[in-house]
């Protein structure tokens, strides 16, 4: 009986949240000439979404650290191309390092490619484990790659957006933005902390006509996801398993059209779609149909969070359980 309400208010939220992506959210934009810079788009979601750029007309910029990962996927970008004027670069530096390198490498872009239309961060990475296994050196890798790489680059550019009056800046969070899980407290620790500086960042840019859209993928098929699952508890892995595993090409598509749209969130799945709706707190609204939809829905999806959690006690309590079981 519970399982058939919770499924019932889960399809009611989906629809709800589907009719305000695709009915009453503003048409999409042409990306026709428009520059578009993906921060980690060598690999996995940023390369998915700088691969869809190029489907639609972008000149592509991306920027990692290595470099033959970058030369590879650069031709693969270019070869999604919509037409023989656009235009592909990209640039090698390490976001996290040197202020003054993440700046020059980036003007480097705008001056060779044009003003920013679109800026997606999506330099990350994740390593598991509980808060006592996890080194101190990874705990620093992980603020450095998730918090201070997007700051130091979106701090690089912002300015130049506010002045050109146009544009949209995409932070890449997570779903555990919203919920902090087992193996996961220093990653989660990184993402909710971007959170906080895309709220932030929207009330700062707004009235000079510059979009931030929050990125919030769940667990998604990429390099990174294969790399940190070699570490991952058994927990995490029991927890992760409730929910589906997306492919980087719908997360990528999609974050590309919320972020066209002008939406302040941007998620994929009925779990994101629902804890968007339940987590809205302060954040932006895009339109009055996902503010009503925030209001008259959050209640009853705070309950199926209680659900969720209660699911997840139970898993970390089972592998306690049968440690302490192999230990005996
Ligand atoms: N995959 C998932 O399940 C998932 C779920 C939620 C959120 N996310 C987030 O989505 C984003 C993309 O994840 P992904 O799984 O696609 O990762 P990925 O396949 O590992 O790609 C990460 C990209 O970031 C670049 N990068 C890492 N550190 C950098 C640095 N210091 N400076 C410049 N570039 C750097 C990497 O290139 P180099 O190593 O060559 O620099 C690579 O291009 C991350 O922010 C991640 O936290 C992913």
């Amino acid at each position: 009986m519970f399982a058939l309400i919770t499924s019932g208010v889960l399809a009611l939220s989906f629809v709800l949240a589907a009719v305000l992506k695709y009915k009453f959210i503003a048409k999409k934009k042409s990306l026709l000439g428009r520059h578009v810079l993906v921060t980690g788009g060598s690999s996995g979601i940023g390369k998915c979404i700088a691969l869809e750029a190029a489907k639609i007309g972008a000149n592509v910029t991306i920027v990692a650290r290595n470099e033959s990962r970058l030369l590879s996927a650069l031709e693969e970008i270019k070869g999604q191309c919509l037409n023989n004027d656009q235009k592909f670069k990209y640039l090698s530096v390490d976001l996290a390092g040197d202020y003054s390198m993440v700046k020059t490498t980036l003007n480097i872009a705008i001056n060779e490619m044009g003003p920013l239309y679109l800026f997606i961060n999506c330099a990350g990475m994740a390593i598991c484990g509980t808060l006592e296994e996890v080194s101190t050196n990874d705990i620093m890798k992980m603020i450095n790659t998730n918090l201070i790489s997007t700051i130091q680059a979106t701090k690089a550019i912002v300015d130049e957006m506010k002045q050109n009056g146009f544009g949209s800046i995409v932070i890449t969070s997570s779903l555990a933005s919203f919920c902090g899980i087992y193996g996961l407290s220093v990653y989660s620790a990184t993402k909710f902390a971007l959170r906080g500086f895309a709220e932030a960042l929207s009330m700062e840019t707004k009235s000079f006509g510059v979009k931030v859209t929050l990125a919030l993928p769940p667990d998604t098929d990429t390099p990174g996801y294969a790399n940190e699952s070699k570490d991952k508890p058994i927990e995490t892995l029991l927890i992760s398993a409730t929910a589906k595993l997306f492919t980087p090409e719908e997360v990528g598509r999609k974050i590309l059209q919320d972020t066209l749209n002008g939406c302040f969130f941007s998620t994929v799945g009925l779990e994101g779609h629902m804890m968007t709706i339940s987590c809205a707190g302060m954040a932006p609204y895009t339109s009055y149909l996902e503010l009503i939809c925030q209001v008259f829905c959050g209640g009853i999806l705070r309950l199926i969070t209680v659900y969720y959690q209660y699911l997840f006690d139970k898993i970390i309590e089972k592998c306690k359980l049968e440690r302490e079981h192999k230990k005996i």
